[in-house]
């Protein structure tokens, strides 16, 4: 009777376990993360990416380009975009979808791998902290050492030389009210990312970013390194020069819709998010209502 018993359960075990194998069973969709320039993944971020990772029950890792730091500098974004798109490819982990948080620079290789990545996986969500999505207007500042000096030198110099465009990363998304014509000529990476360039526009790149379910834009309200504040949420000043500054509806990129930004906003799937803090300086609160939701969703 006893052994009887057991000979059932183990049955029903079988039988339960061979089925469970062809139901479909819930699970945490993976996320991976892109630091800002000057960052890599080891570090404070890796304490951040871990954090992420506990809060939401869900795999994550921080994806490295090149060696880090220096790369985040020195490497064209272009080029960037292209390392993190063939690294997301190898991932099998990353196969059925994935979704993605990324920190200030790390914003437009994310869009950058979002937008030109042929045959990738596809995003789901997409958290983005502090990212200069319509450029910034200032140089940006760079205080680790004679390198950054040289760097930061250069782009005073000649932002738009070729040069300087070709070896400088943050080259790539400076955006000079009142130089459009020049920007839009030379710059290497922003007018493509954007769809700037009217001749030039690809509705490829369009389609694959508003195919994401939901975009998170989060601003820092004391932000005193992106200039403006705003483009975190995709919002700049004028072509013209520094008096105007456009609120995302505003602007033609978004009126026009040259990326998609006003058809996912009008299917309700953009949320403009803002914190109290200065650059990427966010709270675990912050952090558990902005960010852990969209990457708390299973895909069955
Ligand atoms: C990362 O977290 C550990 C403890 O979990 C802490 O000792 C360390 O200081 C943190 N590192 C950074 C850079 O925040
Ligand atoms: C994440 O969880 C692990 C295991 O519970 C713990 O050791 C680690 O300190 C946590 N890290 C962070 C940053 O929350
Ligand atoms: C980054 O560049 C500095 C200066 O050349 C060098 O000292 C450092 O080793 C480099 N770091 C890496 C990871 O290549
Ligand atoms: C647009 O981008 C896609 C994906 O990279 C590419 O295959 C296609 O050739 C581009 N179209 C044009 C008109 O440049």
């Amino acid at each position: 009777m006893e052994k009887c018993f057991r000979r059932s359960v183990l049955l029903y075990t079988v039988v339960a376990a061979v089925l469970f194998s062809f139901v479909p069973v819930s699970i945490s969709i993976p996320f991976i993360l892109f630091h800002g320039i000057g960052d890599k993944c080891s570090g404070g971020v890796s304490n951040f990416t871990q954090l992420l990772s506990n809060l939401s029950g869900s795999p994550g890792s921080c994806l490295e380009i090149g060696n880090g730091e220096n790369d985040s500098w020195f490497m064209p974004l272009i080029k960037q975009t292209s390392l993190a798109c063939e690294k997301v490819k190898q991932m099998e982990e990353l196969s059925q979808g994935y979704n993605i948080v990324a920190e200030s620079q790390g914003n437009l290789v994310a869009r950058g791998l979002i937008e030109f990545c042929d045959n990738a996986p596809p995003v789901i969500n997409y958290v983005s902290l502090g990212g200069p999505h319509a450029g910034i207007a200032a140089i940006p500042k760079c205080d680790a050492g004679p390198f950054c000096a040289i760097a930061e030198d250069l782009m005073k110099l000649a932002i738009y030389n070729d040069f300087v465009q070709e070896h400088i990363a943050p080259s790539g998304y400076v955006k000079i009210p009142g130089q459009m014509s020049n920007y839009l000529e030379h710059s290497k990476y922003l007018p493509k990312l954007n769809n700037e360039r009217p001749e030039e526009r690809n509705s490829t790149f369009k389609e694959r970013f508003a195919s994401l379910h939901n975009l998170v834009l989060v601003m820092f309200q004391k932000d005193t390194t992106l200039i403006p504040k705003e483009t975190a949420w995709f919002g700049y000043y004028q072509d013209e020069g520094f008096d105007t500054l456009l609120s995302t509806k505003q602007t033609k990129l978004y009126r026009e819709d040259w990326i998609g930004l006003k058809a996912l906003d009008v299917a309700g799937k953009v949320k403009f998010e803002s914190v109290l803090g200065d650059h990427l300086s966010i709270s675990d609160e912050e952090v558990g209502e902005y960010v852990v939701p969209y990457l708390m969703q299973s895909s069955m």
